[in-house]
């Protein structure tokens, strides 16, 4: 009788993933002909190569340009800050869309999408978070690649897409038929901030940082572009490089007994996700005719960093896998790397894992292909 009841059950299940694999795919080819591009706005959580170029302008080494970074889907460093492919990759992939090519480190057509992401990218201008430097020898981050900048390069780029002489239609509609993400915005923000600034000083910068990217998608949307993905924060305050900064200040009551984050860190990032949702819903009402969505990035983090096991991780969910020991990085010279990355969330001091990506990347899309999104 058991017996029965379990094969039952398995049979069900096993039926019902069957099925959601036929939608999957059924949705992609959809999404194939939906979506002629991608465009990505955002810093190195979605950045796939221009951190190289933007750091050698600066004279600044790159650690991701060294193995083993892009060794577990790549087999060579490709400039992004991980082992392997990042959401905006799987998105990419699932929706028939080549992966996007980095636009600084690039030199072919940019008609089925591009990359304005750099690694250590903010949402504010460079110049507000220098103001007071000692200027001779004064660190040059964070670099001078803000969304601003980003959007600079987008436009910059706009003619060669879509040629003006066709006239303007041609690019609304161009851009209509394109996916565009905006961010992940504010990590750098607000980490600079950390160097410098009390949490009650940055946590009044937020309406300023959501204020920078609903302008950005404003300026999207009078380009033609109708479907947009805003992510919002990491927890932050789970970040071993966060953790790190504040490992000589923080006391026990600072942290998440349950999980062992920082908690103002963390409610910083849940005040920035609360402030850019509420703005996205007042740019969707001003926009009807575009899709604005969020993106949580923090809940799948949190899941992952709650419940290890049901992911496939060990248990010391905030120990990186590449980097150590000591202060050496990832990509130094005589850095460990663990030898399982698909067991770790973080792989460095600040990025998460391909497999982590791919665990997000999927909950992403169950929200850009689910048919309440009215443009897919
Ligand atoms: C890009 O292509 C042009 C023409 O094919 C070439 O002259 C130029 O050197 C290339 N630039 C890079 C960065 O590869
Ligand atoms: C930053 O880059 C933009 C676009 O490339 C440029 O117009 C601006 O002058 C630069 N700002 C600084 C401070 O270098």
């Amino acid at each position: 009788m058991t017996m029965l009841w379990l094969s039952a059950v398995v049979s069900l299940l096993l039926s019902s993933s069957l099925h959601a694999a036929g939608a999957g795919a059924g949705a992609s080819s959809l999404s194939v002909r939906r979506y002629d591009a991608i465009f990505s706005f955002g810093d190195s959580f979605a950045d796939t190569g221009n951190n190289p170029v933007v750091f050698s302008w600066y004279s600044v080494f790159d650690p991701v340009t060294r193995p083993p970074y892009g060794s577990t889907f790549f087999g060579h460093p490709t400039g992004r800050n991980c082992d392997g492919r990042l959401v905006v990759d799987f998105v990419a992939e699932r929706l028939g869309v080549p992966l996007l090519p980095p636009f600084l480190a690039y030199n072919g057509s940019f008609r089925r999408g591009a990359n304005f992401a750099v690694g250590a990218a903010t949402a504010l201008d460079s110049s507000i978070f220098h103001a007071g430097d000692p200027p001779p020898g004064a660190s040059p981050f964070p670099v001078n690649t803000s969304l601003g900048v980003q959007l600079g390069w987008f436009e910059s780029l706009k003619p060669s897409l879509c040629s003006t002489t066709q006239g303007k239609k041609k690019c609304k509609d161009f851009f209509g038929r394109s996916l565009f993400f905006v961010g992940e915005f504010g990590f750098n923000d607000y980490e600079f901030f950390f160097r410098k600034k009390s949490m009650e000083e940055i946590r009044s910068f937020v309406p300023y940082i959501i204020e920078t990217i609903s302008i950005a998608i404003e300026r999207l949307i009078k380009h033609g572009a109708k479907s947009l993905v805003v992510p919002g924060m990491t927890p932050s305050g789970c970040t071993p490089l966060i953790l790190a900064i504040f490992a000589d200040q923080a006391g026990p009551d600072d942290y998440d007994p349950a999980t062992g984050c920082l908690k103002a860190q963390n409610e910083l990032a849940i005040l920035h996700n609360s402030l850019l949702q509420q703005s996205l819903l007042n740019l969707q009402a001003r926009h009807p005719d575009a899709s604005i969505v969020y993106a949580d990035f923090f809940s799948p983090i949190m899941e992952m960093v709650r419940s290890p096991g049901k992911f496939g991780f060990e248990d010391d969910i905030l120990t990186i896998c590449c980097g150590g020991p000591g202060t050496a990085l990832c990509g130094d010279q005589g850095a460990i790397t663990c030898e399982d990355p698909s067991a770790r969330l973080f792989w460095d001091v600040v990025h998460m894992t391909e497999v982590a990506y791919r665990y997000i990347a999927e909950d992403w899309l169950r929200i850009i292909e689910s048919p309440g999104n009215k443009i897919i």
